[in-house]
């Protein structure tokens, strides 16, 4: 949550402080700001909201200045006001931070009592009046910094300046990521290096604990201990990322057609079509001799390791243990021996699943990761990196990420299923020649389905709240549609096993309730139709996402019916995602809501 940027630059940097400010406002979009320093001078221009009013500030009063620091926010102490926007300022100290500081409170207190005077609610505010403190003292800013930052507890990335020493950048890490970039005599720090992708592409990431201080002609690294370290550099691929919308209205439109070719990248990862088999040497984690796989993310990206448990149970004959993110880490499970952890996640980022890795990294299992963002902290402290090639995904609400997921998390069970003998060549080969099928499949799907889905989505934006239904991997999917729902459109949406409708929800059912079934016409059919007829007899409206021979055998009166063309159970759950995304994304259009950037939510999530 929040962005950060600093450049020690050569010519005037406010643009381009926006400029990176508008690829991290993924990270949250409550209030921006920036400062720099002119002739000695630290000044600031902030602004609540999105991007465009701190550009619109930027236009009436701009800042001169070629070293700057830059923010865009998710609120978490204090309202999304002006005041509380960074950069905060304290006697010649500006800083801007992602992440919480725990104990700002006894911070504060003990500040307050010193003589200091607050301006915002915001936990960051004690890190400027800490550093301007010791300035005061006589510390210099690398003797403040290495005194200030030891006192910090939480997690944090932060950047800061200096009025009286206008060359240099400070920045710090513990938790949240911070990747200094190297420029031609000039030199960036920011939240991930998709930010620094217009000025340079090599970057050196921080690690825990680190601080740094940059000037235009290079930086100087301290651990945590205060010692002088090197941290190597390396390209980052983030330069190579267009992040524009096409032709699309929005991300989130753009990323949910991308699926067919993102998918067909990722499976050609893992699966070798020629041979017609996956191909082992992904694998990287030694399944075979496991007994228990330990799974955890969260959001969407648990709801894909759901789906994985499934897959790993039913072809690898695998026990999976899954939990979201911020359960599992504070649960205290015991991970026996032989047993190794997955986790799950676009941004790579997300703090209680990288909470949740280190505390099985702790009790000595081996990490795997599925992670789109190659470079992120969950990919650099795993074991084994299973990458999802799904390119930058900006849109609030997880969509291509989530289907890429699911195609390696199939190849996994598949390999871990070859590796334990537990899958047959025949079985494999048919289900991998099913995998080929999908990107297809997507592309028919979209085609077919997306002109039914807007006008049913008119519709749906008449009604307050949604149920969705679903069995076996379907199950996961109802959970998946009911978040996607409710996060971009704010109807209220719940996902339940379909099995489970007669233990409660069922009360809930009348005409002012659509529900949603996901019902291919796979074993669980049957079974999900006896659901159907339930709710249809208590004057329930349905719409019914199956394929031709579902359609062909539901005998019931629906509001819609959505037909996709069959497929096989291993891809199922990836051609099912399209028309629940699609139904979220035109409800929410519907709406007039902000699809890209939802209110409250952000996309990379990094406190808990
Ligand atoms: O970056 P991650 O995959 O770790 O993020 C996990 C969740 O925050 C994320 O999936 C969230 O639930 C999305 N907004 C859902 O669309």
């Amino acid at each position: 949550m929040c962005g950060i940027v600093g450049i020690a630059g050569r010519s005037e940097v406010a643009p381009r402080l926006v400029d990176a400010l508008k690829r991290l406002e993924y990270r949250g979009y409550d209030s921006a700001g920036v400062a720099t320093i002119s002739s000695g001078r630290l000044d600031r221009r902030r602004a609540e909201g999105k991007l465009v009013n701190l550009e619109e500030r930027l236009d009436g009063e701009p800042l001169p200045g070629t070293v700057g620091i830059g923010h865009t926010r998710w609120a978490t102490h204090g309202a999304p006001t002006e005041s509380n926007a960074h950069p905060h300022f304290c006697n010649g100290v500006a800083v801007v931070h992602n992440g919480i500081i725990e104990n700002f409170a006894p911070l504060r207190a003990e500040l307050i009592a010193g003589g200091s005077v607050f301006h915002s609610q915001t936990d960051t505010e004690v890190v400027a009046h800490l550093l301007a403190g010791y300035r005061t003292d006589g510390l210099t800013p690398r003797e403040a910094m290495g005194k200030a930052v030891p006192q910090l507890e939480g997690a944090y990335a932060l950047a800061v300046l200096f009025e009286d020493e206008p060359d240099m950048i400070l920045g710090a890490r513990s938790g949240p990521p911070l990747a200094v970039g190297h420029g031609k005599g000039e030199m960036f720090l920011g939240s991930d290096a998709i930010a620094l992708a217009p000025f340079t592409d090599e970057i050196t990431y921080l690690e825990d604990g680190d601080w740094v201080v940059i000037t235009r002609d290079g930086l100087e690294i301290y651990d945590e201990g205060g010692s002088r370290v090197e941290r190597a550099s390396q390209l980052s691929q983030g330069a190579a990322y267009v992040v524009d919308k096409g032709n699309h209205r929005h991300f989130m439109e753009k990323e949910i057609h991308e699926q067919p070719e993102v998918v067909s990248n990722t499976l050609s990862h893992y699966v070798d079509f020629a041979e017609g088999r996956v191909k082992l040497e992904a694998a990287q984690l030694d399944f075979a001799n496991l007994d228990r796989l330990a799974m955890s993310a969260c959001g969407t990206a648990y709801y894909a390791g759901l789906i994985g448990k499934y897959w790993f149970e039913r072809f690898a004959r695998l026990p999976v243990e899954i939990d979201v993110a911020s359960e599992f880490r504070y649960r205290e499970m015991p991970l026996p021996g032989r047993m190794a952890a997955l986790f799950i996640s676009q941004s790579g980022e997300t703090a209680d699943t990288l909470a949740s890795l280190r505390y099985c990294r702790a009790n000595n299992l081996s990490i795997g990761a599925v992670v789109n963002v190659r470079e992120s902290t969950i990919a650099r402290e795993s074991d084994a990196v299973f990458p999802t090639l799904a390119g930058p995904e900006i849109g609030v609400a997880s969509t291509k990420a989530f289907t890429c997921q699911l195609s390696v998390l199939a190849a996994l069970a598949m390999i871990a299923g070859r590796a334990r003998g537990t899958l047959s060549a025949e079985d494999e080969t048919d289900m991998v020649q099913a995998l080929v099928t999908a990107p297809r499949l997507f592309n028919e799907v979209i085609r077919a389905i997306e002109p039914q889905i807007v006008t049913l989505s008119r519709e749906l934006a008449r009604f307050k709240d949604v149920l969705y239904l679903g069995r076996g991997t379907s199950f996961p999917l109802a959970l998946e549609g009911a978040l996607k729902l409710k996060e971009i459109s704010y109807i209220h949406a719940e996902g339940y096993a379909a099995g489970e409708l007669k233990h409660g929800p069922i009360a809930l059912i009348d005409e002012n309730m659509p529900v949603i079934v996901i019902a291919p016409h796979d074993r669980h059919f049957d079974k999900t139709m006896s659901n159907m007829q339930e709710v249809a007899a208590r004057g329930g409206q349905i719409i019914l996402i199956t394929d031709e021979k579902g359609a062909a055998s539901a005998s019931i009166d629906t509001m819609a019916t959505i037909t996709v063309p069959e497929a096989a159970e291993i891809i199922a759950p990836m051609i099912y995602s399209l028309p629940i995304q699609l139904i979220a994304y035109h409800t929410a259009v519907f709406m007039g809501t902000d699809v890209d950037q939802p209110r409250n939510l952000a996309k990379s999530v990094t406190v808990e």
